[in-house]
């Protein structure tokens, strides 16, 4: 079925539409929101420590030990954001999409508690379990999110709508840096409320979800229910005819007949899939390995280091650079497609590290009216970051696999992803103490590489089906045959006019 010359893509936006993305962006919200609540309450949580022990062993922790009971509670959110990411595929086999969304808040509410309640039961051991217990949650919104929203979305606003759950990320850190400020929530009294906060969102989208339809592909594609699923597309798509939607998604599904779900040693061993996994598992890397969360996660004393007086607000700064940015991105990435943006913010970013090295080298050298070098390169770095290695990574991997194939890849790429995280938040202290200045130069080196990856082997995915990009892939790795001939794939690609490049 062919589209016809003068048809539109279809883009439109309806209320119901706005409402299943909204609230399924509150997961977004949350894991942004619990990445950055811990740096601002620091030396309250170190004192309660010491205060615990005191009381508890009549002598405080020693300042070491202090020391690596703060680190394990910082530690413990990626242990478990690994947990949550390496469940995601399980859950939504068993229980669907919404359902798992609304299960996982179960978590944060017990997480939640345990911090929010920490303070007045006298025990950090709250605090770590709490956190950990929060990590896993946020591993599971960075999957379910993700997967909710390129499923529903329209192929023409996929990347728009993917990009959304990164927006609902910065949000969530730039909420975290501002209530964790000591005039807020970030006091000697209220830092278990700062904590404990993420109850509310977890509260609001539980209210929300029942009205949300569960996603279409996943009642037709995996459970065959074809009624179910065209009454959410006309909810979603706000008209009675969605036969273009249901007879893409019957042609997605008569491929995938034979393959139903895919494991997760499947996606490695199949030829069809192990050039996607192999992608997507780098995108993810790229992400983490950027360095974005050495800035995240230490910004302050970078800016001390590079000698700002102010460094609180230089950091606050960067969380308002980095959602200026995702806006921008969120406008852009259908026009200028996944590859291309993610191509600038690579560069841009190893540009950015670059000169952050030779302002830091020279402040350090005794050039102190250099210093707001410092500060623009970081912002020229966060900026960098959410044009493409911010948000893409996180919803591509929904793209680049079929429904059959998609929960197994969103695990492994969400696990690795955690698991990255977790090597910059625990490694950069000790490669900062090595190299000094110079340690952005190993994030530099490591940009470059993943430009060059991803100029030669990441595919545009813009406007095209899912069914059409998993074609792509079968097509360099197998011979041609009939049911991957453009016909039975040309439903919905919004620009004809562009073809898509399978290798750039
Ligand atoms: C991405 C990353 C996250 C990082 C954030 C910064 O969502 O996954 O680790 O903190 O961007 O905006």
């Amino acid at each position: 079925m062919e589209r016809m010359e003068n048809e539109k893509p279809k883009k439109k936006v309806t209320l119901h539409l706005l409402y299943a993305v909204s609230t399924a962006v509150i997961g977004s919200l949350q894991f942004g929101y619990n990445t950055g609540v811990i740096n601002a309450p620091e030396q309250k949580l170190r004192t309660f420590f010491h205060n615990v022990s005191l009381e508890r062993y009549g002598e405080p922790f020693s300042s070491s030990t202090n020391t690596v009971v703060w680190s394990f509670a910082v530690a413990i959110f990626s242990v478990g954001g690994m947990i949550g990411s390496f469940s995601v595929g399980a859950m939504v086999n068993k229980f669907g999409r919404r359902k798992s969304m609304l299960l996982s808040n179960v978590l944060a509410l017990l997480g939640g508690g345990l911090m929010g309640f920490s303070s007045l039961a006298q025990s950090f051991e709250m605090v770590i379990v709490g956190r950990l217990v929060i990590g896993v949650f946020c591993g599971l919104c960075t999957g379910l999110t993700p997967m909710y929203l390129g499923e529903i979305s329209p192929t023409a606003l996929r990347g728009a709508f993917g990009t959304l759950h990164q927006l609902g990320v910065v949000i969530g850190i730039l909420v975290a840096q501002i209530f964790g400020l000591e005039v807020l929530l970030g006091s000697d009294a209220l830092w278990p409320v700062l904590l404990a906060l993420t109850i509310l969102p977890a509260v609001l989208q539980s209210i929300m979800l029942p009205f949300c339809p569960e996603s279409p592909r996943y009642l037709l594609i995996v459970l065959n229910q074809e009624e179910e699923a065209q009454k959410a597309l006309v909810r979603l798509r706000g008209c009675e005819d969605v036969s273009d939607d249901i007879q893409e998604m019957k042609e997605e599904a008569m491929k995938m007949a034979m393959e139903k779900k895919v494991t997760i040693p499947e996606l490695f061993r199949s030829r069809v899939y192990r050039q996607p996994i192999i992608i997507a598992i780098i995108l993810q890397l790229s992400q983490q390995l950027s360095g974005i969360n050495a800035v995240f996660y230490y910004s302050t004393s970078i800016f001390e280091t590079a000698g700002v007086s102010q460094p609180i607000y230089a950091t606050i700064g960067a969380g308002v650079v980095n959602t200026v940015f995702t806006v921008v991105s969120l406008f852009l990435v259908e026009r200028a497609g996944r590859r291309t943006l993610h191509l600038i913010g690579l560069g841009g970013m190893a540009i950015c590290a670059l000169i952050m090295t030779i302002s830091l080298a020279l402040v350090v050298s005794a050039n102190p009216s250099l210093n707001y070098l410092a500060i623009i390169a970081v912002f020229g770095f966060v900026a960098s970051f959410e044009m493409g290695p911010g948000p893409i990574p996180w919803f591509i991997v929904a793209e680049l696999f079929s429904q059959g194939p998609r929960p197994a890849a969103m695990t492994i790429s969400g696990f690795s992803n955690w698991a990255a995280n977790f090597l910059v938040g625990q490694g950069f202290p000790k490669l900062q103490e090595l190299c000094g200045a110079y340690v952005f130069l190993i994030f530099m080196v490591l940009l470059i590489l993943f430009f060059i990856f991803t100029f030669l082997l990441v595919p545009e995915t813009k406007g095209r089906t899912f069914d059409d990009i998993a074609q792509g892939f079968a097509a360099t790795t197998e011979k041609p045959n009939p049911s991957s001939l453009p016909e039975a794939v040309v439903v919905n690609v919004p620009d004809t006019k562009e073809p898509p490049p399978m290798s750039p």
